[in-house]
């Protein structure tokens, strides 16, 4: 059942690119057209919307706060991206020209379905993306994007963020096709990006041992810091939230820019920090993110850098390199987030933790 790996979560790690691929399946039509056929929102309900509000848990958060750099880049919509347990407290305001995007693996989440609940009694409309069929949270929702994951079964969530992620890039360049803010031939494009990443998964799988041997390394580590910028950002802070329920260790994930707002104060000899570089581009988050590292190594911090193959640049700051295929920025957390997963279930496993079934934890969270 677990086809030969030791735990279902390494199942699921391998599983990726098949499940990414098949969440893309059938979405591109032949007219280079993209539909969504559980989308059940009019063109018009979905042009009237200014405003979108993405309410999710652990995990699932992280792929809203990757979303809200797609939607917002590809269709100008301001994104809001809420923890689903603090979404009615703040009293949020809300009515018909609001969409809330509840993103929930398991689709049985409380606090992201009583959010919903609240949104659907201001008049919002709301769209569930979710990896279960049938469940509460889409059965309540107004529109549902399936993931099509399979079933995940290892408490921490892996094919199941990835799979959330290729779901809110589909949300997003489909509002853009609706709204016309991006032409056809950049949609085609992006989707012909996205086609390339499942192979591009498995050319980061294919080198999983790398990471494995780095992981066993930090057996005895008491803390590991991530850093991110842009999108990369969530993907330290998932990085640093599989680190936590798997191995305990205390990981924590930073906005690479924030460092000198404070974090960096936690910086002392030997401590791993694990980083995010983004891809070289026009923009000048890569400098940026460089100096970040160079920052924390003064301090004696040992780090470990996922960049993309080619990045020469990276090499003389990085104590250990993990490569990652070429993806534009907006698409590098699909690949970024592999080696992460990898290092938590490895690590968990070499300090003989139940990877599975962490202490404390439930795959479903049912109650409040
Ligand atoms: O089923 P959901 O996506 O609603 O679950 C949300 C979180 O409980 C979940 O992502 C949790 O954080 C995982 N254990 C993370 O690995």
């Amino acid at each position: 059942e677990k086809d030969g790996h030791d735990w279902f979560m390494r199942k699921e790690i391998f599983e990726q690119p098949r499940a990414v691929a098949d969440s893309l399946l059938g979405r591109h039509a032949r007219n280079g057209l993209l539909q969504l056929d559980e989308m059940r929102l009019s063109d018009q309900e979905l042009r009237d919307i200014d405003k979108i509000i993405i309410i999710a848990c652990g995990t699932s958060f992280y792929a809203g706060l990757v979303a809200k750099y797609a939607i917002e880049h590809w269709t100008r919509v301001p994104v809001e991206v809420e923890l689903a347990s603090e979404f009615r407290y703040r009293d949020p305001i809300l009515d018909y020209s609001t969409l809330v995007v509840a993103i929930s693996q398991s689709g049985e989440t409380a606090d992201t379905l009583q959010a919903i609940r609240h949104a659907r009694l201001q008049r919002s409309k709301v769209l569930a993306i979710c990896n279960t069929n049938g469940s509460t949270i889409p059965r309540e929702s107004d529109a549902v994007i399936y993931t099509h994951a399979g079933p995940e079964i290892g408490v921490a969530s892996t094919k199941g963020f990835l799979t959330q992620l290729v779901a809110c890039y589909l949300l997003a360049l489909y509002l853009a096709q609706v709204k016309g803010t991006r032409y056809g031939d950049e949609i085609s494009e992006i989707m012909h990006q996205l086609e390339a990443v499942p192979d591009q998964i498995a050319s980061v799988l294919s080198r999983s041992d790398e990471v494995y041997e780095l992981a066993r390394s930090h057996v005895g580590t008491r803390s590991v810091l991530f850093l991110g910028r842009h999108a990369g950002y969530p993907v330290a802070l998932e990085g640093a939230l599989k680190l936590k329920e798997l191995a305990y260790i205390h990981a924590e994930g930073f906005a690479a820019g924030e460092l000198k707002h404070g974090p960096i104060a936690l910086v002392e000899e030997g401590l791993p920090v694990l980083c995010v570089v983004p891809p070289r581009g026009r923009d000048q988050l890569h400098e940026k993110m460089i100096s970040g590292i160079q920052e924390v190594r003064a301090r004696g911090a040992r780090t470990i850098c996922l960049a993309e193959e080619g990045d020469t640049s990276i090499e003389p700051y990085a104590d250990h390199l993990i490569r990652l295929p070429k993806v534009p920025v907006l698409l590098q957390p699909l690949v970024a987030v592999v080696p992460l997963q990898l290092f938590a279930c490895e690590l968990a496993t070499a300090m003989g933790h139940d990877v599975d079934q962490p202490r404390n934890l439930a795959k479903s969270v049912t109650v409040e």
